[in-house]
């Protein structure tokens, strides 16, 4: 199954690539989430290959929702995460495919078709990105590490809470990014470019994928409270471990 979520991710990145810079069609979900045609045919591709490869198996796709039925194995699928990034030709985006078996993560693919970086996880197995070991970073010091975060679709209704927490961080860090693919930041974390992460309102199929890629390699994700996280309740931290207190002291203030 790791095989057929590296192939698949693979496949589905390759129709992001050749769409990419095209001027696709762009339709409005909200006033500012936006879905275009290259997301749609990414998961209608997954979503086959899974339907014909695992036909019981249950999935959660960002674009078409929920199966019908349910199954002890559930894949999770953002099949272009990075869309308004993608919109305005800006190059950070990938595919993310995660499959949860009775609500355990266990394997976690994010694949970046524009830098043919794949990300890869087991559970138990390790992390690897193009098939090499991948650790996260060893920086001990919150005012040494390069963060990131993201802001959800919702943010005109909540924006003050979420200001209050960047300025919070750009005070502490060495430098905080915004990067607009959550599940990229999180795969970054997994290798070392990025020491930590945080965001609230993410949703299942953008964490699931890189919440095991971090784990397998040797980070640490919860909830802002410390406690252990849950991919369909929004609000993480992740990072590499050594600064996941500090973290935790600066968004519970
Ligand atoms: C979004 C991105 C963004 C994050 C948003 C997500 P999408 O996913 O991951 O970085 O801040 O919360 O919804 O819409 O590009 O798949
Ligand atoms: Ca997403
Ligand atoms: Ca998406």
């Amino acid at each position: 199954m790791l095989n057929f979520a590296i192939n698949t991710a693979r496949e589905a990145g390759k129709i992001l690539a050749e769409k990419y810079g095209r001027g696709v069609q762009i339709h409005n979900k909200g006033v500012i989430d936006l879905v275009t045609e290259a997301d749609l045919a990414a998961e209608q591709l997954i979503i086959e290959r899974i339907r014909s490869y695992y036909p019981r198996h249950a999935i959660l796709a960002e674009e078409s929702g929920k199966s019908e039925h349910q199954n002890e194995f559930k894949w999770l699928i953002d099949p272009l995460d990075g869309t308004t990034n993608f919109a305005h030709n800006y190059p950070c985006f990938c595919v993310s495919i995660a499959l949860e078996h009775e609500g355990v993560l266990k394997i976690g693919v994010i694949y970046d078709p524009l830098r043919d970086e794949l990300f890869a996880a087991e559970k138990g197995e390790g992390a690897t990105l193009n098939s090499k070991k991948i650790r996260v970073s060893e920086t001990e010091k919150i005012e040494r590490s390069l963060l990131c975060t993201g802001f959800p679709y919702n943010i005109r209704e909540r924006g003050a809470a979420f200001v209050g927490h960047f300025i919070n961080f750009l005070m502490e860090a060495q430098a905080v990014r915004r990067d607009g693919s959550a599940a990229l930041d999180l795969a970054y974390i997994a290798c070392g470019r990025f020491d930590g992460f945080w965001e609230d309102g993410l949703n299942p199929w953008d964490m699931a994928a890189g919440i095991l890629l971090i784990e397998e390699a040797g980070g640490r994700v919860s909830s802002f409270d410390g406690s252990k996280y849950d991919i369909y309740k929004p609000p993480i931290i992740a990072s590499n471990g050594l600064i996941h207190d500090a973290m935790m002291n600066v968004l519970n203030v």
